[in-house]
């Protein structure tokens, strides 16, 4: 168990004070402009070093992307971009972050930016995210009155500028492309890679897209070293991260642990157990609404970090642990999944836009019984059909937890056929 001196957001329930004051008060703003004149190739190697991994789902190596950031400019700017979308069902971590400790994530900014020879960083926040947004630019405003922002910023050397932008409630933006399309005022519709972002970003220069939480831990890795960081987790999965725990546990929650924590030690420490008991677990989405599910059996000895959970052909995301006891109707459970895919599609491939309506509609059916046996395999087959084949993820996002339902559930969709129509299951 993580012990509360190796917490980096200790302000995430909101106990404490949350102003610039509670901040300091709490070691953050401690020596940054110092950390910043200890130079640019000095932070991205303590950053590798930590073996940080991106915090938004996909698990890229956070040191090795900024690494990708022109080092000389040709003339444009560089530019920083945190997604704060947060709208991928179950995720709700960077929320508590930006209300309750929101000068973990604007230091974060000052340093990160800093590394990538970025002058100016812009937070995209959630539309529906309006306290949180409240609270940021609070904190942003303070930031600048006491000189941590702006020209020389914590007298760095460095000037440097932070925009906190709000979208309007697309799930979409959060892929990194659309939202860079949204925030130059256009319609949240994913750009086809490459060019990457490091290439052409935002307004066509170099850009780094990272999320709230991946920014919001380095300094306090800068500050205590990589080597500590890393000292969490087990190889290539280092470090604490913010999990959020959501369903059928005793107590729902977010918390800080070490990475690689055991799921029955992430549960019964800070959930208060399975509700019902663990044999009454059905099912677990542990990362997020994209990733497959995985079985309770599985589970119970599940390492919660993202190699593991890979393994098991499910994987981390964003660490939002969905937990499903047996009361659930797993096969509704992941179709209103499928709807939602369906209706934040943004409709630009056909293998997205057509297939997630499709998947959606036979899901519905499978809920009630009403199908054929074979349309199991066929939908399995679409699923393969739309994974892999679309301009950005969210087609993958779509098809996984389907595949996922089918991989573990397929009984329990034959039985519900069976139940519905005896003469056509036995067919
Ligand atoms: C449909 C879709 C939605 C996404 N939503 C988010 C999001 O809300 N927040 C986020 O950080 N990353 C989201 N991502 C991942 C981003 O594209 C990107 O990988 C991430 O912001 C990179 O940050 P990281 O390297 O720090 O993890 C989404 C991806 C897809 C395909
Ligand atoms: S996969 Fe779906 S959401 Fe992504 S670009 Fe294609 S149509 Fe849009």
């Amino acid at each position: 168990m993580l012990d509360d001196k190796d917490r980096i957001f200790t302000n995430l329930y909101g106990m404490g004070d949350r102003s610039l004051a509670g901040a300091k008060s709490r070691g953050h703003w401690d020596g940054t402009g110092d950390l910043i004149k200890k130079g640019r190739d000095w932070i991205v190697q303590e950053v590798k070093d930590s073996g940080l991994r991106g915090r938004g789902g996909a698990g890229f190596p956070t040191g090795l992307k900024w690494s990708f950031m022109p080092k000389e400019s040709d003339g444009r700017p560089s530019y920083l971009v945190v997604n704060a979308d947060e709208s991928e069902p179950g995720t709700c971590k960077d929320r508590e972050i930006m209300r309750h400790d929101p000068h973990t994530l604007i230091e974060g900014c000052l340093i990160a930016s800093f590394a990538m020879n970025a002058h100016a960083a812009y937070i995209y926040i959630r539309g529906e995210y309006i306290r949180e947004r409240e609270a940021l630019q609070a904190a942003i405003d303070e930031a600048y009155d006491d000189g941590l922002l702006g020209r020389n910023a914590a007298g760095s050397g460095w000037d440097f500028d932070i925009y906190l932008t709000h979208g309007a409630g697309a799930y979409i933006c959060g892929e990194e492309t659309a939202l860079l399309e949204s925030l130059e005022g256009k319609k949240g519709m994913p750009r086809m890679k490459p060019p990457f972002p490091a290439g052409a970003g935002l307004y066509g220069c170099p850009t780094t897209v990272n999320n709230v939480e991946s920014i919001a831990v380095v300094p306090t890795i800068l500050r205590r070293g990589g080597s500590w960081f890393a000292g969490f987790g087990r190889d290539k999965n280092a470090g604490t991260k913010v999990f959020a725990i959501s369903g059928h546990v005793n107590n729902p929650c977010v918390v800080e642990e070490a990475m690689s924590i055991s799921f029955e030690e992430l549960i019964e420490r800070h959930c208060g157990g399975i509700r019902g008991g663990w044999d009454n677990l059905k099912a677990v989405i542990p990362g997020g609404s994209s990733v497959p599910c995985l079985p309770g059996s599985v589970m119970k000895d599940a390492i919660m970090d993202f190699d593991w959970l890979r393994e098991q052909k499910s994987g981390l995301g964003t660490a939002a642990v969905i937990v499903m006891d047996k009361n659930t109707d797993i096969i509704k459970a992941i179709w209103r999944l499928a709807a939602f895919y369906k209706h934040e599609s943004c409709g630009q491939c056909t293998p997205c836009r057509e297939g997630t309506g499709w998947m959606m509609r036979v899901m519905e059916r499978l809920v009630r019984g009403d199908a054929h046996p074979e349309e199991i395999d066929m939908l399995l087959d679409v699923t393969k059909q739309v994974e892999g084949h679309t301009i950005c993820a969210l087609g993958d996002a779509a098809a996984w937890p389907i595949q996922g339902l089918i991989r573990h559930f397929r009984d329990e969709i034959e039985d519900r056929i069976r139940h519905k129509r005896p003469s056509m299951a036995a067919e």
